[in-house]
């Protein structure tokens, strides 16, 4: 009859709306879940641009520098600033350091981009950073240290362990 339902027809209904209430059940647990994955997802995204997690730096190395062809390392007190390359597994890498002589056999070796937007320092104590000007302790100590932050966000530099060898440099970076 039009506008009764049967009561056969009505357990029917009873069985589909359980049946839609577990279905919407599960898609609301599979949406939770993909909705998860997507933020996890875009975490993994968001960590795609993050060189030191999907670009790790290469292996352990050292660079060799032939002091010979650095004249302003010749002397206590003499300073210069470079880029080092080298090569690892088949990849070149280039470094910008500045090395500061302390004695014949001791050198201080720091990073020399600015840490707050890798822009290169000038040469002198302090390393100096042409974009905002923040300073860095060069072979003053401790060496690296951010002398004058001038306003910017900026870490102290990265230092490098050295040892001379004859008339090499061996920079362990
Ligand atoms: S880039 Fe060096 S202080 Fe801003």
């Amino acid at each position: 009859m039009k506008g009764k339902i049967k009561m056969e027809n009505k357990d029917k209904m009873c069985v589909h709306i359980e049946e839609r209430r577990e279905f919407l059940k599960s898609a609301g647990a599979l949406l939770g879940a993909g909705l998860a994955f997507t933020s996890f997802s875009s975490l993994l995204c968001s960590c795609e641009n993050d060189q030191y997690i999907f670009n790790p730096p290469p292996p352990p190395t050292s660079i060799d520098i032939d002091l010979s062809k650095y004249p302003n390392l010749g002397a206590d007190g003499g300073a210069v600033i470079d880029n080092f390359s080298y090569t690892v597994e088949g990849k070149t890498y280039t470094l910008r350091l500045a090395i500061a002589r302390k004695s014949s056999t001791e050198y201080i070796i720091v990073a020399a981009n600015c840490t707050h937007q890798g822009v290169p320092l000038n040469l002198g104590e302090p390393l100096v950073c042409p974009l905002h000007s923040a300073k860095f302790n060069l072979a003053k100590d401790p060496p690296g240290k951010v002398a004058e932050t001038a306003g910017q966000k900026v870490t102290d530099l990265k230092t490098y362990e050295s040892k001379v060898k004859g008339g090499t440099l061996i920079i362990y970076v």
